[in-house]
């Protein structure tokens, strides 16, 4: 199977989480693109939605699925996202679609949050992919000193602003080793706004997506 082919196969399995009457909270990406293919075909069943970006707002309102104001909400039944990479405490790395902010406030609000991977994405220790840091502009060099000191190696992403007017410095050549000690760090450099680990809270249930099947993973 094609990685596509088994972000759609979790994509659409994580529908069976989905109880009639909830309140969603939808994720951004490719494979959560295909949880809002799939959640259309239940969209008079349930009360709404919470996006975590434009482009997921957008693609939820192509199919008339309503999308509830965040600041309306009091909590979500579910979240449902994927990651650029999970562990086995369910930790992950994400941010690779620059949606890391609205993703954590979004999951933030969830009771459960059901992660929607394919099984490249599962890894020992978290940092081979490079973790994204959202920054206020005017604090971005001083960011990037900072997270050098932490042993990493700052790369502007050149290009992107993020849904809040914010860039994006991507880390490479971490190796995270205390994701939750990590992400309170990175957090209170001033500047910073979001980290894109989610160690502190990260995932109730992972849907992992091999080429035998969707297998479901807790802690
Ligand atoms: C978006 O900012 C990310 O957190 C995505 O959830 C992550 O990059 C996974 O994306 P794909 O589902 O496209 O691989």
């Amino acid at each position: 199977m094609t990685q596509d082919e088994l972000k759609k196969a979790v994509g659409w399995s994580a529908l069976k989480f989905v109880k009639p009457d909830s309140l969603v909270g939808v994720g951004t990406g490719s494979t959560a693109a295909h949880f809002i293919d799939a959640l259309a075909t239940m969209k008079d069943q349930i009360k709404g939605t919470v996006s975590s970006s434009e482009a997921s707002t957008q693609k939820l309102k192509s199919y008339g699925i309503p999308v509830l104001d965040c600041n309306d909400v009091d909590s979500l039944d579910i979240y449902v996202d994927g990651a650029d990479e999970i562990n086995h405490n369910m930790q992950m790395i994400k941010g690779g679609g620059a949606a890391l902010t609205r993703e954590k406030i979004v999951s933030a609000l969830a009771k459960q949050f059901i992660c929607i991977v394919d099984e490249s994405k599962v890894v020992d220790v978290l940092g081979k992919f490079p973790l994204p840091v959202e920054v206020i502009p005017m604090a971005r060099s001083y960011v990037a000193r900072e997270l050098f000191k932490l042993g990493g190696k700052p790369i502007y992403r050149q290009g992107v602003i993020t849904d809040n007017g914010n860039v994006i410095l991507d880390v490479h050549d971490l190796v995270i080793a205390k994701p939750m000690e990590l992400e309170d760090r990175i957090n209170s450099i001033p500047g910073v706004v979001t980290v894109g680990l989610f160690a502190n809270k990260g995932a109730d249930i992972a849907l992992v997506g091999t080429s035998s099947g969707v297998k479901e993973v807790t802690k």
